[in-house]
């Protein structure tokens, strides 16, 4: 009977320092660190292509005196159309152009309707741009997308005129793309704006004696402008006897892609970081 107990309390201790063997060799396997493994790089974040391009427009209107305004993107009739002297039954308030929300509102089809906010907020005189999203019904192809960004200008002073426009828009393409970086002006027409014109700048990439970039043109287009029509500044309750203005509006997402020779303005919307990681 004694012997018995001896023996099995033998092999119980036995069984107890195998035991603890094992785990022992168990933690150490799992505790093990390879140190020659690469480690697990941290991805930092970068600004989009599109805030690039809209803080660089930015930085040069603010150094020439403007206010950086921000505003609603869903509108009101008053605010996408009439204040804009878009009579009703223009083609742009077509349901074909235009993302209606709730009956009376849209998605914002322009950054315009930030220049009636903006006056009427701060009244005249007064300089501001509005960078912002806009929608559009349109389908989605190399140089077209339903949401895009502009960037908005309005000048209201005693006294502004059209060589106003002109130098500003002309000083503003010799920051972004050099000093001889040519405007032209040509005639057209918005409702909002009389006269208006369209200003292109010749091309950064061949100088102006056309390549790829520009279609073989030597201009490559900027956007719209004019002198703000007395209705505008009516509507947002400033004195057109008094105060004269200059508006004009370019597309950031259009900018973008010409300065980065993108085949396809698309890609800008897709996040796809393989292509995003190209402008950290
Ligand atoms: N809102 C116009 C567009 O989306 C661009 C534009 C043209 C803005 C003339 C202006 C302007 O302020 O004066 O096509």
């Amino acid at each position: 009977m004694l012997f018995i107990e001896i023996a099995s309390k033998d092999k119980i201790g036995e069984a107890e320092r195998t035991l603890q063997e094992l785990t022992a060799a168990a933690r150490v396997a799992r505790e093990t660190i390879d140190v020659t493994i690469p480690g697990r790089r941290p991805r930092p974040g970068h600004l989009h292509p599109i805030t690039l391009m809209r803080q660089r427009i930015e930085d040069i209107f603010v150094s020439l005196g403007y206010l950086v305004e921000d505003d609603r993107e869903i509108e009101t009739d008053f605010y996408n159309f009439d204040a804009l002297n878009i009579p009703e039954g223009h083609p742009a308030r077509d349901p074909q152009d235009t993302f209606y929300t709730t009956e009376g509102f849209a998605l914002r089809s322009q950054t315009s309707t930030v220049q009636i906010h903006a006056m009427q907020r701060r009244g005249a005189p007064m300089r501001m741009i509005a960078p912002g999203r806009v929608f559009r019904r349109d389908t989605p192809d190399p140089t077209h997308n339903p949401m895009f960004f502009q960037v908005e200008g309005l000048c209201v002073d005693r006294g502004i005129t059209m060589a106003h426009l002109k130098g500003t828009l002309a000083e503003f393409v010799h920051r972004l793309f050099g000093p001889e970086t040519k405007t032209r002006f040509r005639p057209s027409y918005f409702p909002f704006t009389e006269p208006s014109a369209e200003v292109d700048y010749s091309c950064f990439n061949c100088g102006g004696s056309g390549c790829r970039i520009c279609k073989q043109s030597g201009w490559i287009e900027l956007g719209g402008s004019g002198m703000v029509h007395p209705n505008v500044l009516r509507a947002a309750n400033v004195d057109p006897e008094q105060f004269t203005g200059f508006a004009f509006g370019l597309g950031i997402d259009r900018t973008c892609a010409r300065i980065y020779q993108l085949d396809d303005i698309r890609l800008l919307f897709e996040n796809d970081v393989r292509f995003l990681e190209q402008f950290r």
